[in-house]
């Protein structure tokens, strides 16, 4: 054992990555269904008694705890490769237990679709996490303005509609500040509402819009999404549905930051540019080349310089990317800025960096970077699902041998990773467990 190991935050009996840093990558990387879109989705199918089916599926963790939620409130669920079928004909309960709901904070917005079929519904309260508080304030404030009669005692949330034969009630809602599981949740709420719901001041990330997308296959009548305001005409039932999951923009953009973090060319595909229209325009700041080529984009990186960036909403650049964009400039000429402005304890991953010689210091939210000419190898861990990912970009990028732990975030996330980035050149490997597959999560 060296003494890195022995100094290392890593327990060497936990699953890891190890990863020789260096490599050129060179290839085509494909881009899964995205997983917070994936989550809505099968939430969406508890509104409608009818057969929903969902293509472009990721095989995460995540996805197979919602599976397992939902089984467990009557959904039925079938998976046939990439699609799965949810029918929620058998729903018989509303009140998903603590056991399965604490291990996917997403399983939350179940509250809205619950409450809209059944008029009632009894959701734990996600704690905060890592990352920060994770309130559910506006998903609340919003439902009772819709009707329901919310108490919290005991860590979970209990809503009914009182009155109107227990259906929710259109109104006009503000969010204070546009959370995309609010919205989604409030847009579930009102498909199945009596009158119009106005939604103003939401949140206008993609996943918005796919969700929205499935609604109206469904049945549902909805104007504006992927706008700050949102308009729903309840209706009395939604039907089954066939739809396709987009895919996903922080896979897609990890990827193309872990080519220019290796400085290579690199085809990621499929890709929507505008869902990653902030990402695209700092990586060309930074001096990369992005071209579209069939259903993709191809990066090839050039000589890159610091930059500064600011995590906002939607079309702003993402919360979820900034760990990995922070891997990538720490190698990068120059000085860079860094502000987190979503989550307010989101820069854990700097102390790991530090470990592999990177120069970060940090004032509040921001964090201040002068780029060195390389990172070494090291034991790392990450402590949340995208301060994973950007361990394993900091190792694809240094000198020498990385070992990274906290694969139990890493798989929530991104489907058999090391396998894939082996294909495009890179010497990373899994020593432990290999990734559950979904319905084994
Ligand atoms: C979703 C994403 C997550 C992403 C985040 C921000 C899913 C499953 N997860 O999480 O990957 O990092 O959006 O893009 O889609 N807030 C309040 N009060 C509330 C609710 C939220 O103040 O009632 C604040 C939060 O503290 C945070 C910000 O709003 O500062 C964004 O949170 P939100 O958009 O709700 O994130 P999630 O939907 O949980």
């Amino acid at each position: 054992m060296t003494l890195a190991a022995l100094n290392s935050p890593v327990d060497l009996n936990e699953p890891q990555l190890s990863i020789i840093g260096q490599q050129r990558l060179d290839g085509e990387l494909h881009v899964n269904g995205a997983k917070n879109s994936a989550l809505v989705l099968m939430a969406a199918s508890v509104l409608s008694r009818g057969s929903i089916r969902i293509q472009n599926m990721p095989d995460l963790t995540d996805i197979g705890t919602m599976a397992k939620i939902l089984i467990s409130l009557g959904v039925g669920f079938r998976l046939g490769g990439s699609s799965a079928v949810l029918t929620g004909n058998g729903l018989t309960r509303h009140d998903p237990s603590y056991d399965l709901t604490r291990k996917l904070r997403a399983s939350f917005f179940l509250i809205g679709p619950l409450l809209a079929r059944h008029g009632v519904a009894k959701v734990p309260l996600p704690g905060g996490c890592r990352i920060g508080s994770r309130p559910v304030r506006e998903h609340n404030k919003g439902l009772q303005a819709m009707g329901a009669r919310i108490s919290i005692e005991g860590g979970m949330v209990s809503a009914e509609v009182v009155g109107n034969h227990g259906r929710l009630q259109g109104c006009s809602i503000h969010l204070d500040c546009p959370s995309v599981g609010a919205t989604e949740t409030l847009m579930m709420a009102a498909t199945l509402a009596e009158g119009e719901t106005v939604l103003h001041n939401v949140a206008q990330e993609p996943e918005v819009v796919d969700l929205a997308g499935l609604l109206k296959a469904m049945g549902a009548r909805i104007h504006g999404a992927g706008s700050s305001t949102i308009s729903i005409s309840g209706v009395k039932e939604l039907h089954g549905a066939d739809y396709a999951v987009i895919p996903d923009r922080i896979e897609a953009g990890t990827f193309l930051i872990a080519a220019a973090a290796t400085r290579s060319q690199l085809h990621v595909t499929p890709v929507v540019p505008d869902h990653l229209g902030a990402v695209l325009a700092k990586l060309e700041e930074l001096g990369c080349g992005i071209s579209p080529q069939g259903q993709g984009l191809t990066i090839t990186p050039g000589q890159l310089r610091g930059c500064e960036l600011r995590t906002q909403p939607f079309p702003g650049f993402p919360t979820d990317l900034q760990a990995p964009f922070m891997a990538l400039l720490t190698t990068v000429q120059g000085d860079s800025f860094i502000t987190e402005t979503i989550f307010e304890n989101r820069l854990q991953h700097v102390a790991e960096l530090q470990r592999m010689g990177a120069q970060i210091r940090t004032r509040g939210n921001v964090a201040i970077l002068e780029g060195v000419p390389m990172l070494s190898g090291a034991p790392v861990a990450g402590t949340d699902l995208r301060a994973t990912a950007a361990m394993v970009v900091a190792g694809l990028a240094a000198d020498g041998v990385t070992h990274v732990a906290g694969l139990k975030h890493l798989d929530r996330g991104y489907t058999r990773l090391e396998e894939r980035l082996q294909a495009v050149g890179a010497r990373i490997s899994r020593i432990g467990a290999t990734q559950s597959a979904l319905l084994a999560a």
